[in-house]
């Protein structure tokens, strides 16, 4: 049997409907409209690409979007003093600054100087450690997205056995965070874990986020399993560049329960859950309640 293919993409317009919806319950209600700033620093087009598409959809969920590009030389205490400036905007609710950074600049320095509550990425250590103690604080995109997937597909995750594949701070490790957080049994293994395919092949829900090409491959994984595939890799095919996840798609599907494409699977779901980050952060900074249904 084939495992069922997860379309995030079609989930991630569904949360997107959900967002524009109660930003125009909010502005028609309270006059206020939820406004994120993407700060995006030097040339990377990937980044570029990533920066654009958000400040389109941003727009098209009906909220305001401040876009500041600066060159790839700029000085850390510049890109400090734009941190500072949007921290004071009262129009800015979410801020949003693109990795990687130039190397010459502490990404560490750059990120802690953002207000938590205007954090949508989630990566300040207060929303870290927040996350961390089961408080409440913003949570990383990513992750979110990837945790509404198999909650779709089981419901209650209690019990479940996780396993995540890479221990990153965008999505390794939040994401193990947040299956904690939902009484999942987790395990954090990555590249240089022993026995990989045998830790693998335990999980009800086996999460692939270690950045390397169709290295999960269906003997990782346990029967019935939802595979999440966080992987994006360019590979060379055919005298041709695709894309391609960290799992083998045509060898999972025959064994895995459900599974995440790449393209169209985790990645929409990251911009969808930015925008609802925003309009949770403008609530909460508005003194609102938090948006029903849209928080993990
Ligand atoms: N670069 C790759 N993923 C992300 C993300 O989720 N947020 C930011 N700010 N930069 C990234």
């Amino acid at each position: 049997m084939s495992a069922h293919l997860i379309d995030g993409k079609a989930f991630a317009a569904r949360l997107r409907e959900k967002v524009a919806a109660s930003v125009a319950i909010l502005k028609a209600e309270q006059g206020i409209v939820p406004g994120l700033a993407a700060v995006l620093v030097g040339n990377d087009p990937a980044s570029a690409v990533y920066v654009r598409n958000k400040g389109v959809q941003t727009v098209a969920a009906g909220m305001a979007t401040f876009e500041h590009k600066l060159p790839a030389q700029t000085a850390e205490v510049e890109l400090l003093a734009l941190i500072a400036q949007l921290n004071a905007d009262p129009a800015v609710h979410g801020i949003l600054v693109q990795l990687p950074l130039p190397p010459h600049i502490d990404a560490d320095a750059v990120i802690n100087a953002i207000n938590p509550a205007k954090d949508v990425d989630g990566f300040h250590v207060t929303n870290v450690g927040l996350l961390a103690t089961g408080q409440r604080s913003m949570i990383p995109c990513t992750p979110l997205g990837c945790l509404m997937l198999p909650r779709e597909h089981f419901g209650n995750l209690a019990g479940r056995k996780a396993v995540v594949v890479g221990r990153s701070n965008i999505v390794g490790k939040p994401m193990a965070q947040l299956l904690l957080r939902e009484s999942c049994t987790v395990t954090i293994a990555h590249s240089r874990t022993e026995n990989l395919a045998a830790i693998c092949r335990q999980a009800d829900i086996l999460v692939a986020a270690v950045g390397r090409a169709e290295m999960i491959t269906g003997d990782f994984i346990k029967p019935g399993a939802v595979v999440i595939d966080v992987g994006i890799n360019q590979i060379e095919w055919e005298d041709r560049v695709r894309l391609v996840g960290d799992v083998q798609r045509d060898s999972a599907a025959g064994i895995a329960g459900a599974l995440t494409p790449v393209p169209g699977g985790v990645g929409p779901m990251t911009i969808a859950c930015l925008l609802a980050n925003t309009l949770t952060a403008c609530c909460r900074i508005s003194g609102l309640e938090d948006p029903e249904g849209l928080a993990a």
